[in-house]
């Protein structure tokens, strides 16, 4: 199955090379495919906070980029760098708030960074950190693509109808996606009769990515406005709700992009099964549960306006992309280090202790 996956493998969407990094502007697709070049910390913040690069696990492989890009130029400049690259740490960190992937991989290039030896090509050291954590978490997405895939078999062994939020592709990822990779994967072993993409207001990453990765891959893929997953679940007979996390508390609460609750709650109602698919850099087992997550508010205008051009009466937004899922609403967290049915603190602790199953 590895190999089927990789060969059915189009989008990329992060290219790191000649110490610079490009990126697939996505808050032009699918109209434009537009490559952005990258070459300092600041520049890699401002790409993270302004959508060019988004969904969890690519925030943090571009964060970790970033910090690579930001110790280039500290170590040219001279004079103490690792002090003097605190401010990339920062400026990086407050790019957004919720995806706890960014600060996974900020840490991961700090505990590098006190590893370095005397003498040791510190540029060298971090770029392979950075390049590490890509490499690896496209590893992950292969592993739980297949993991996923069992769990469908463990139920259905014919083509099935299901329903995703959000964009969890490569677009999202280091390559090949979470929810995605599952689909994706259920549609490689013929288990995907349709798949229906919730548009995902306000910022459209189901109508503009998600339909565009699976269209691209000729995988049965429907458009349906956010408000029609209830009626759909009800009419359509669909068996699961596939979606990614941006954080994943120690009781197995999960917060993903917002209106991920009400499919949960929704889908409990039509006896849909729930499945969250994340790499363990999602579980972030240092908060207890979900309300303890960051939840990042953005810009009202997302909602007033639509491609420039204001829509609604002059009135105030409100406009948070999160939510919570709580873990009594989840049937399975997936994960590369194993699946977790009916998640809750005891088994989260467990599956932190497990060691990467590739
Ligand atoms: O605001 P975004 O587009 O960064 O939100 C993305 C999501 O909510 C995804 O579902 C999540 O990050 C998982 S991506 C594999």
């Amino acid at each position: 199955m590895r190999d089927k996956l990789l060969a059915a493998e189009k989008v990329k969407a992060i290219e790191w090379r000649d110490v610079k990094l490009g990126l697939l502007d996505q808050r032009v697709l699918p109209r434009e495919e537009t490559w952005l070049t990258y070459d300092s910390a600041a520049g890699v913040a401002e790409a993270i906070r302004s959508m060019v690069v988004r969904g969890a696990p690519a925030i943090g492989i571009a964060a970790a980029f970033g910090l690579v890009l930001g110790a280039r130029a500290r170590l040219a400049a001279g004079g103490d760098w690792q002090a003097a690259l605190e401010e990339d740490f920062k400026v990086l960190a407050e790019s957004r708030p919720t995806a706890v992937n960014l600060f996974w991989a900020l840490d991961r290039m700090r505990e590098r960074l006190q590893r370095l030896k005397e003498g040791e090509n510190a540029l060298a050291a971090l770029e392979a950190e950075a390049v590490g954590i890509f490499d690896s978490d496209r590893e992950a997405n292969l592993t739980m693509a297949q993991l996923g895939l069992e769990l469908i078999r463990k139920h259905q062994d014919s083509p099935q109808k299901l329903l995703t939020h959000c964009n969890t592709g490569a677009l999202a990822t280091g390559g090949f996606g979470t929810a995605l990779g599952v689909i994706r994967a259920a549609h490689l072993a013929g288990l995907v009769e349709r798949v229906f993409a919730d548009e995902t207001r306000p910022w459209l990453q189901g109508s503009r990515l998600t339909a565009w990765e699976l269209a691209g891959e000729g995988v049965p893929v429907s458009l349906n406005a956010d408000s029609a997953a209830a009626h759909l679940m009800k009419t359509e007979g669909i068996t699961w709700v596939i979606v990614g996390a941006d954080r994943i508390t120690a009781n197995g609460d999960v917060a993903n992009k917002i209106g991920t609750y009400q499919l949960a709650v929704n889908a409990m109602h039509h006896g849909v099964r729930f499945m969250v698919v994340a790499p363990s850099s999602t579980i972030d087992m240092s908060l207890e549960e979900g309300e303890d997550i960051p939840i990042e508010e953005r810009d009202g205008r997302e909602l007033l306006d639509v491609g420039g051009q204001r829509i609604a009466a002059e009135v105030h937004a409100v406009n948070p992309v999160f939510d919570v899922t709580p873990a009594d609403l989840i049937d399975a967290i997936v994960t590369e280090k194993g699946v977790v049915e009916r998640p809750d603190a005891a088994k989260m602790a467990q599956l932190m202790c497990r060691k990467r199953l590739h």
